[in-house]
């Protein structure tokens, strides 16, 4: 069966899987190469399942790539020559010429000694001088995707090996459990621009909070340009790091939580702290907003309600982005009954575990008209 790598978050390992199972045929899992790095396989393979992702995209699943070949490693620094001759020679002829592409890989055996920057240039070297195409790691329209696992004994006598296997197979001679997954595909099917769905930012002076990273990436991933000088409500704000993202963004902030700011907000005029919580804040003649950020410790469901009593402050084209925490067990039955309460006063535009959401999940909410 067509074979695949998945990644996802491990504490939502079951969920993930469920969405493979869910939108594959035949799809399940072979081994879990490092916590939430899954080989898995399906009938309709990569192609069936990330084009199916593509329209709909899963929540948990943070990135996929196919497994074109699995490429037996001997553990020694000569694997990187050894695995650029024969990228050369099964992937040059599938590369297109004419697109950008990357090489991302990941090496999840800490004894192997090299490192996916080796990996990347020795692969992209002998791809770019076989086929002229260009280099482009931040924007790339394909992608050579790597990952160098050791499997388990045990996993590795269930797995399907290619003809570079190179397993002894008299008895008690040491079994090669080593392996270089490769697969190329076109960045948009991968679900995410980065290795792993790994999307990391640098620490910028002045910031708030690591909350900030993931506004940053949420309107990175949902495609979010706020309008110019907007008027933005951040429910459940404190200490402000969302609120410092947006006011970057230019956006006039009404920062909601009992909690105080941080005192570096103090000075911006452009932000209003409404000490309260959302609710006292509803009952207070709010006014209307572009967009309602909302990131509150708060059961999913009594958030989305909130949300939903909220839809009065947005405007027409009003967007929303919020978090829903997952913290214990029944979470996709709370995600499915918190949507299903959305759902009557928004349209769901996206919905991701992102890779700074932690027992949690983000949405991308538009008002219904
Ligand atoms: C995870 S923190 C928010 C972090 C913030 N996004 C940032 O970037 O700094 C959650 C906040 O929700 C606030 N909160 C919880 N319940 C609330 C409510 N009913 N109304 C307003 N804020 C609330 C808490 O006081 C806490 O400051």
């Amino acid at each position: 069966m067509p074979q695949l790598i998945l990644t996802c978050d491990p504490d939502f390992n079951d969920l993930a899987l469920d969405e493979f199972r869910r939108d594959s045929v035949y799809g399940a899992p072979v081994a879990e190469l490092s916590p939430g790095i899954w080989l898995a396989e399906c009938d309709d393979g990569f192609w069936g399942v990330a084009e199916k992702w593509l329209e709909q995209p899963p929540i948990f699943v943070r990135h996929l790539y196919p497994v074109d070949a699995a490429i037996g490693l001997t553990g020694t620094a000569d694997d990187v020559a050894g695995l650029a001759a024969q990228v050369e020679t099964e992937f040059a002829p599938a590369l297109d010429p004419d697109l950008p592409y990357s090489v991302q890989s990941r090496i999840l055996d800490s004894d192997l000694p090299y490192k996916p920057f080796d990996v990347n240039i020795a692969l992209s070297g002998v791809l770019t001088q076989a086929t002229g195409a260009a280099v482009d790691v931040r924007n790339p329209e394909q992608v050579l995707s790597v990952v160098c696992a050791r499997l388990s004994a045990e996993d590795a006598s269930r797995f399907a090996f290619g003809p570079d296997d190179r397993r002894q197979t008299t008895d008690g001679a040491e079994r090669n459990t080593r392996f270089a997954f490769v697969g190329l595909s076109p960045t948009d099917l991968n679900l995410s621009d980065w290795a792993g769905g790994v999307r990391r930012f640098a620490r910028e002076e002045g910031q708030i909070s690591r909350a900030e990273f993931k506004l940053l990436e949420a309107l990175e991933v949902f495609r979010i340009d706020l309008p110019p000088r907007g008027v933005a409500l951040d429910l459940g704000a404190a200490p402000g790091g969302w609120t410092r993202v947006l006011r970057q963004r230019e956006q006039f902030v009404t920062a909601v939580d009992p909690a105080e700011l941080d005192p570096r907000l103090a000075d911006d005029k452009a932000i209003r702290h409404k000490r309260m919580t959302a609710e006292e804040y509803l009952a207070d003649e709010p006014d209307e907003f572009d967009l309602i950020v909302n990131d509150m410790r708060m059961d999913a469901r009594d958030s989305a309600r909130l949300m939903v009593a909220f839809a009065g402050q947005l405007y027409r084209h009003g967007l929303v982005l919020m978090t829903f925490k997952l913290p214990g067990s029944d979470r996709q039955k709370i995600i499915t009954h918190a949507t299903s309460i959305l759902r009557q006063r928004y349209e769901i535009l996206g919905a991701r575990q992102l890779f700074h959401n932690r027992s949690e999940i983000t949405l991308f909410l538009a008002k219904k008209g």
